[in-house]
């Protein structure tokens, strides 16, 4: 399984021969300049919520990829499926089996609605079982008990954790969280984009270092194999 980072809460994820692109925000963050959005492949497009900064370049993506598929909760599904979009619509702790992996949608703690008000159900995280590794991405989310719950299902082999704070958790929170899912390999991300969620990396990852847990703070464009 191969993540690149998009910037801000956007992945790519290849794994079992197909792209997903996760809540592509690409076109109007300015540290992603050098993104190429137009060549990004997609054959799936999951889904957090419908903040601008998660779903921003989905219209974009699906015009270039016309067969990709969203995933995403049942709201923001009868929202694109009205645009003619072809989507799987999910809500929380179901799963599904894709041509890629095991897709879970999980609880987040946050809010959900579109750039021009239409309501985007309640936020999630999703949980991907493919090719032997397990990940989970948390999405926007407050730390939440509801984490403890991943790992009875599912041992994770990275966990991929908002650490901006203001509107999600902080570095704190995460290294907490990273125990209640209980996963020591963290993938940071919903930082740097905007004044209010600037952090100081090194500090982050020495707190990280301090509780025994491996922090990773990648460049935009930057991937990992897991
Ligand atoms: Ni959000
Ligand atoms: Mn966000």
């Amino acid at each position: 399984m191969k993540i690149t980072f998009y910037g801000h809460a956007s992945l790519g994820i290849e794994v079992a021969g197909k792209n997903i692109i996760v809540d592509p925000f690409i076109s109007a963050n300015a540290k992603a300049s050098h993104i190429d959005l137009a060549s990004l492949k997609a054959d799936y497009i999951l889904l957090t919520h419908a903040h601008q900064d998660h779903t921003l370049d989905v219209e974009f993506i699906m015009a270039q990829n016309p067969n990709a598929i969203i995933v995403c909760n049942a709201e923001m599904a009868t929202y694109y499926l009205a645009k003619e979009f072809n989507c799987h619509m999910m809500n929380h702790g179901g799963s599904w089996q894709f041509d890629f992996g095991k897709v879970k949608y999980v609880n987040a703690i946050h809010s959900s609605s579109f750039a021009d008000g239409t309501y985007g159900g309640n936020p999630g995280g999703f949980v991907i079982e493919g090719e032997h590794k397990n990940i989970y991405i948390a999405g926007d989310t407050a730390l939440t008990m509801d984490m403890k719950l991943i790992p009875m299902r599912t041992k994770l082999d990275l966990a991929i954790l908002p650490i901006g704070d203001n509107f999600t958790m902080d570095v704190d929170d995460a290294i907490l969280a990273s125990d209640f899912v209980d996963c020591d390999k963290v993938l940071g991300y919903h930082y740097d984009t905007f004044g209010y969620i600037e952090i100081n990396h090194n500090q982050a990852i020495k707190k990280f270092f301090d509780a025994g847990k491996d922090l990773m703070l990648l460049e935009i464009g930057q991937s990992i194999d897991i």
